[in-house]
């Protein structure tokens, strides 16, 4: 087995609070062990362009606390080309890094399941997205923080609700996954939850609100950015105010201040945890896999499983939000 020397890390696709925790793990754990580090910046498009800077024990100072990614984030659409994982190799052999550590999520995993088996190179890495829409963890890098950030805006939307007696509809992230949907809505006592993995029953749902108590004087539904069903909360408000003009209805859309934030201790400390356990890993030889916690310990699981939507909805949470809503 070649010992590893220099290690690459890297964040990809869409930020997640705790990404720098997740940097700063690495690059502490990495040099503590002799290994170097360096940074690539802005993911697989920072990679084919080799932007790669050299970090030490004080580069990664002071931000465990800080939201978002010192090394920046993108979408790349060349790293998807066969030319442009061959440039992203020259690169990395051009700077002599021997194995990666990649943070991200879906699409991050996907790049690097690809690019790993082509170039058959050392590739772990660290679940990091708002969505915990990975397969392999109980919880990704940044989930714990974005729920808590929307289950304080929805308290606020809560109080200005309750004030007008009105009915709010609140779209909150997830484009393929109604996670944040469900654990937020519990969270807060939303009424009713639309998420893509349930078929959306708008007749159920007026029954529930014409069934539902007559002293509620606020009402809240949580409709996951990416409910498809009835068009997304925009056109379920609109059909609410069809069916039940005497409610004074209003659209909320949270958008990226999901995104974005310090992160919770629950996520700094996740995020510690499977980066320590990433660089001891990849140097053991482990490769092609992510790491992820499974019940509280430390588990692998190869990139194409992680990736695969294998993520079950447990619906004895979408029933809590029925009974305790009434
Ligand atoms: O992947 C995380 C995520 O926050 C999704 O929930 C959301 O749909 C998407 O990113 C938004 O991405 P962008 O910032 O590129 O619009």
């Amino acid at each position: 087995m070649n010992k590893i020397k220099k290690i690459g890390v890297f964040t990809s696709g869409g930020d997640s609070p705790g990404m720098n925790a997740a940097i700063r793990a690495v690059v502490r754990t990495a040099l503590f062990y002799d290994i170097q580090v360096l940074g690539i910046r802005r993911g697989y498009e920072g990679m084919i362009n080799g932007e790669f800077v050299e970090m030490d024990r004080k580069s990664v100072a002071n931000i465990i606390q800080r939201g978002g990614t010192i090394l920046k984030t993108a979408r790349s659409m060349a790293f998807m080309t066969p030319e442009g994982r061959k440039e992203a190799y020259d690169q990395l052999k051009g700077a002599e890094i021997d194995a990666l550590i990649a943070i991200g999520g879906d699409g991050t995993f996907t790049g690097a399941k690809i690019f790993g088996e082509e170039y058959n190179f050392p590739i772990l890495g660290l679940p990091g997205t708002i969505d915990n829409d990975l397969f392999g963890t109980d919880f990704t890098i940044g989930y714990d923080t974005s729920i808590n950030t929307v289950t304080d805006a929805i308290d606020k939307i809560r109080d200005t609700a309750e004030s007008h007696d009105r009915l709010f509809i609140v779209e909150v992230m997830g484009r393929d996954c109604g996670l944040i949907a469900l654990r937020s809505g519990i969270g807060v006592g939303a009424e009713s939850i639309m998420i893509p993995e349930m078929k959306t029953d708008m007749a159920a749902l007026f029954n529930r609100l014409e069934m539902g108590r007559k002293d509620k004087s606020s009402k809240i539904l949580i409709v996951a950015e990416g409910e498809g069903d009835s068009g997304g909360a925009f056109e379920i408000a609109d059909k609410i105010k069809l069916k039940f003009p005497q409610y004074d209805t209003r659209v909320s859309v949270l958008g990226h201040i999901q995104r974005g934030g310090k992160p919770t201790c629950m996520d700094r400390v996740l995020a510690s945890r499977l980066a320590v356990a990433a660089v001891e890993n990849l140097m053991t030889g482990k490769k092609g896999k992510m790491v992820g916690l499974i019940h509280g310990k430390i588990a692998f699981t190869p990139f194409d499983l992680a990736i695969k939507h294998h993520v079950e909805i447990n619906l004895d949470l979408l029933k809590i939000v029925e009974i305790l809503s009434l």
